[in-house]
């Protein structure tokens, strides 16, 4: 059967699918002959580079550096098929997730890091459906408030329509400008090139001592409960990981955000700006969290004004 070359189709129908257990890459010794269970090799002038299972490897001494999680795109793709590979390695680009590439008569095969799999799975699943995390840009700014004033045209306090422009409208306008912007921590979704949800997070204070707080977050009506909000969750607390914030603070529904680690505030020892916010005040502590710190958090400016 001649394997499918449509590249909408393809993105569409493609499965993507982790193998069980940990893969290297490593170079195969100069005049040993080929033994154990090799998952691939490229033979290049300088020499024989293997992939294996890391198991397989120490078990054969083969030194390696690179630890991957093995996920294979499940669609019969002709090798001849324009573009799956780079919309494929683009989305995880903008992810920040590198990855390497191999094509078998099948199926495509990605190599990500170990510790990226989870993120990694989650961008292509939004690929599936044509969505694509990427960095805001200055110029998606009117989109992104357009996008935010039909998210919040129902509050999400009272659950009723609003009248004109929702406050968060202005909210975001003011933290595009504001000294605690943070640009990498601004994270659009996009499907064909539409902005179809927004995440920000910005600078926040304990005392002295500096976190980011996340909001507001929003996804356009007609394309929420498709697991796009818990994927901008999902990126923001990753690019904060790596960024070395120690954790991410918000103002938002004890049934939604604990799914994505967050707990009460107070059982950290930071009090919110309000004492009535109570659990609705959460936090992420991040790997860099400190167990001494406790007070009172403080947003960024532009929130004082609400
Ligand atoms: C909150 C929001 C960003 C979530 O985005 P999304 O793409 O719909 O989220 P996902 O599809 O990833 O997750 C949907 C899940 O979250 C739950 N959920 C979403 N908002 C929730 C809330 N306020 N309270 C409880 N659960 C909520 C849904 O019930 C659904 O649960 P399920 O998977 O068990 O069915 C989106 O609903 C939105 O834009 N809402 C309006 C603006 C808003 O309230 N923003 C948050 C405050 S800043």
């Amino acid at each position: 059967m001649p394997g499918e070359t449509d590249l909408k189709t393809l993105l569409e129908s493609m499965h993507p699918v982790a193998r069980e257990g940990d893969f290297v890459y490593a170079l195969w010794p100069h005049g040993r002959a080929l033994e154990g269970n090799i998952e691939a090799a490229v033979r290049e002038a300088e020499g024989l580079t293997v992939v294996l299972p890391r198991a397989e490897a120490d078990k054969l001494g083969l030194s390696y550096d690179f630890v991957a999680t093995w996920i294979t795109l499940q669609i019969h793709s002709a090798l001849e098929a324009v573009g799956l590979t780079a919309a494929v390695s683009a989305a995880l680009t903008h992810a920040g997730i590198s990855c390497n590439v191999l094509a078998g008569f099948h199926h495509d095969h990605l190599l990500v890091p170990v510790a990226e799999a989870g993120r990694a799975m989650d961008v292509l699943r939004l690929l599936t459906r044509g969505v694509v995390l990427r960095s805001e840009q200055p110029e998606d700014r009117p989109e992104i408030l357009e996008l935010t004033a039909r998210a919040f045209s129902v509050s999400p306090v009272t659950g009723q329509p609003v009248e004109g422009t929702p406050v968060e409208v202005g909210l975001l306008r003011e933290l595009f400008e504001c000294d605690e912007y943070i640009p990498e921590l601004s994270i659009v979704a996009e499907i064909g090139g539409d902005i179809v949800g927004h995440a920000i997070s910005t600078r926040g204070w304990i005392g002295g001592f500096g976190l980011v707080a996340l909001g507001p977050i929003g996804v356009e009506p007609t394309l929420q409960r498709r697991g796009i909000g818990s994927a901008l969750m999902r990126e923001t607390a990753a690019r904060a990981t790596a960024a070395g914030e120690p954790g991410i603070a918000l103002l938002g529904s004890p049934l939604y955000y604990p799914r994505f680690g967050y707990v009460p505030a107070t059982s950290l020892g930071v009090e919110p700006p309000e004492a009535a916010w109570g659990e609705h005040f959460q936090l992420l502590p991040l790997p860099g969290w400190p167990d001494d710190v406790r007070g009172t958090f403080r947003y960024a400016a532009p929130f004082q004004g609400l």
